[in-house]
């Protein structure tokens, strides 16, 4: 794809007036939720459940309300991660986080907020099946159990296997989910979704990859959050563990077999192609 900058743009400026449209009041609550929702994401996991819907014939209106709700649960994740009791950062999405704009509760309240505002969004919208792969992604067995690994972690040294499974469940299991949750309700066939699990599971890590190589040498005004805060609270990352130079390496090989899953699909799935390249090369 020549321009993966003007594809993100365009999905992005519908992805954004979708979640408006969700959240229309002017109560505290609502401008809490819209305050992060609307602060400047990348929409990546949107994006993806619309190009694995569009990549196996689906059309993006079909499944805009499944990635607008991906996105809602993505960010609810991250108003709870900010908080002081986690990982007390001030900064998100180059903004003030949520409970230093408003308060600590407020923040768990707008959190709590959209992750319920999805599931109603999904249920409204959706398959009894589809709403089961993203709770399972999203709950206590996927993200949840990610995360609580992440916080029992620090000050800890994990092996690689360990912080693998950690990666996969923090930050793989929503990026597969929103992958399948497109594909499955545009109607992929199970050859199909094989491949695009696969080429999910390998994405997921590398994000995740590239999320804490960024935190050791991004550029804090790009990426729109602090950095160094890994080192500084032992957490336990690729970085950590085996180095810069083994860590990009190691992100570029699972970028490649990503790409490489997607051998059976046509050029529909380039969109996706690109996207693989773009998370272990984006600067944001
Ligand atoms: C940040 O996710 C948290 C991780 C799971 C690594 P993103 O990098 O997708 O954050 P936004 O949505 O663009 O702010
Ligand atoms: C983000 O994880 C939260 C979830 C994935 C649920 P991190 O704490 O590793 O990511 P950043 O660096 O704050 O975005
Ligand atoms: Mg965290
Ligand atoms: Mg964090």
């Amino acid at each position: 794809m020549p321009d993966l900058k003007a594809y993100l743009n365009d999905k992005n400026s519908r992805i954004n007036a979708g979640l408006q449209n969700f959240i229309r009041e002017n109560t505290r609550i609502a401008e809490a939720m819209r305050y992060s929702l609307m602060a400047g994401g990348k929409r990546i996991r949107p994006v993806l459940c619309i190009a694995a819907a569009e990549t196996v014939g689906g059309s993006e209106a079909d499944v805009m309300p499944i990635a607008c709700a991906i996105e809602m649960i993505h960010t609810y994740s991250l108003i709870h991660d900010d908080l002081p009791a986690m990982d007390n950062d001030d900064l998100r999405r180059g903004k003030p986080t949520c409970h230093v704009a408003f308060n600590e509760a407020t923040a768990i309240l707008a959190g709590d907020a959209l992750l319920t505002l999805a599931f109603e969004v999904l249920a409204k919208h959706h398959s009894g099946q589809i709403i089961a792969i993203i709770a399972d992604a999203a709950g206590y067995k996927g993200m949840i159990e990610g995360q609580m690994r992440d916080i029992a972690a620090e000050g800890k040294l994990l092996s690689l296997e360990e912080l693998e499974q950690l990666h996969r469940c923090k930050t793989g299991a929503l990026i597969e989910a929103s992958v399948i949750s497109g594909a499955m309700f545009a109607g992929a066939d199970s050859k199909q979704i094989e491949s695009l699990r696969n080429y999910a599971g390998h994405i997921g890590l590398a994000f995740q990859v590239a999320d804490d190589i960024l935190n050791v040498e991004g550029d804090p005004a790009i990426l729109g959050k602090a950095v160094g805060t890994d080192e500084s609270r032992k957490k336990s990352t690729y970085p950590a563990l085996m180095g810069l130079d083994k860590s990009k390496a190691f992100a570029k090989t699972l970028i490649e077999k990503a790409i490489e899953s997607l051998n059976i699909f046509d050029v529909r799935a380039e969109p996706l192609r690109d996207i693989a390249r773009y998370i272990i090369e984006r600067k944001r």
